[in-house]
């Protein structure tokens, strides 16, 4: 059901309860998400972005609800990911005059997805599209977070729509920020920066300049995820500028997996040593954490412990994932370090302490092993590096 934003400005999106992995199985999505799209009814009729193509009926009932769709002038398509342009071949067959206005990558990609011949209006930065009374001002925004993403602001109504940028995964009854869980609201924006936004976070603290440089009054940012940012929109913009920085807090997190509890005991012993140093922690089992949940702890903390027993003179394979994450999310200002159990040959610390160096987390201690189950002075060994990690937290 549509919802009016402001005059002449609505929400036509959808709410998608039910989705629990996003971009197929990468992302979890614990409280589901919205896919929004704007309508603009001026003189002219603008729409911009669409919605995921399971929810493509319901979508063009909203927009129905308010408008015969061969009545749109332009569509904006942000961002080509499937989520938001994938009602597109279904809108377009209803209104094939609309252009279709994208960023110039955003040509290349609408069109690798979906082979139509519609009719292309590739803009770039400060570009301008007249409506009648408001006009809409177009900002490329590279990697924020595809090469074709691109933000699309509303003269007269101070409307900034961002597509990705300042959205979250999270299902709501009501559509603005001063409406739901402040707590819920910002776990579901961290999660979304620390997993999508993290290796991009000096284009963000760059873009973030240029868009205030352009000194355009903001009075709603209408991200295509989650709720809209209509009290104090900024504030999710300040918040990014911090996250962006990358400063961590001073506490740790130990991932692990372990086959007959050797190698979680040794994590639990490096917990004993963080604490007693006063650095709270937090251990996650990794064939039973959820993998998103725990890189936005990851995303927090100043330290990463891995432990893996030795199998097959590697790890065990649940904790690539992870490792893989590590490397690709490019976290800025970690500390890490290794551990592991043993039986015959003990590669796991040193393969792990690989992984770590591809993801230029630099070691802040020796890694630690324990041939079969640790003795009293293994564990004591995991205590003393959960201290001197602890210490080089506190240091750092
Ligand atoms: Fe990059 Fe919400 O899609």
């Amino acid at each position: 059901m549509p919802t009016e934003l402001k005059p002449g400005l609505h929400w036509v999106g959808v709410i998608d309860w039910g989705i629990r992995h996003f971009h197929g199985y990468e992302l979890s999505t614990h409280r589901g998400t919205t896919y929004n799209s704007y309508l603009i009814m001026d003189e002219k009729i603008a729409l911009v972005d669409t919605a995921w193509t399971p929810f493509q009926e319901e979508f063009i009932r909203n927009i129905r609800a308010l408008v015969e769709p061969a009545r749109i002038d332009y569509v904006i398509a942000n961002h080509a990911e499937v989520d938001h342009s994938g009602s597109l071949p279904a809108l377009m067959r209803l209104c094939p005059n609309a252009e279709l206005v994208v960023s110039k990558r955003g040509h290349e990609s609408i069109e690798g997805h979906y082979h139509q011949p519609w009719k292309f209006r590739p803009v770039a930065t400060g570009d301008s599209l007249s409506l009648g009374r408001n006009k809409l001002v177009f900002v490329e925004a590279p990697m924020l977070h595809w090469p074709d993403s691109m933000f699309t602001y509303l003269t007269g109504l101070n409307v900034l729509m961002p597509n990705d940028a300042f959205g979250q995964h999270y299902a709501t009854a009501f559509r603005f920020n001063d409406q739901v869980n402040q707590q819920e609201l910002y776990e579901e924006a961290l999660k979304y920066y620390a997993n999508i936004l993290t290796p991009f976070s000096k284009l963000v603290l760059k873009k973030i300049e240029e868009v205030v440089a352009l000194n355009l009054p903001v009075d709603m940012i209408c991200p295509s995820h989650g709720v809209l940012w209509r009290k104090d929109p900024l504030q999710i913009v300040a918040k990014y500028q911090e996250w962006a920085r990358q400063t961590p807090e001073r506490s740790a997190v130990i991932l692990y997996d372990t086959m007959w509890e050797a190698t979680r005991r040794m994590g639990e012993a490096i917990g004993v040593g963080l604490a007693a140093e006063g650095v709270p922690y937090k251990l996650f089992h990794m064939a039973t954490s959820d993998r998103n949940d725990v890189l936005a702890e990851v995303f927090k903390s100043k330290a990463i412990l891995v432990g893996s027993p030795t199998l097959n003179q590697g790890l065990l394979p649940t904790l690539m994932p992870v490792l893989e994450d590590l490397r690709g999310l490019r976290f800025q200002n970690k500390i890490g370090a290794a551990f592991g159990s043993y039986g015959w040959s003990g590669e796991s610390p040193r393969v792990i302490e690989e992984h770590l160096a591809a993801a230029k987390i630099p070691l802040a201690a020796e890694s630690v092993k324990a041939k079969w189950q640790p003795r009293p002075a293994d564990l004591a060994a995991c205590e003393t590096l959960g201290r001197k990690v602890a210490a080089a937290v506190k240091a750092g």
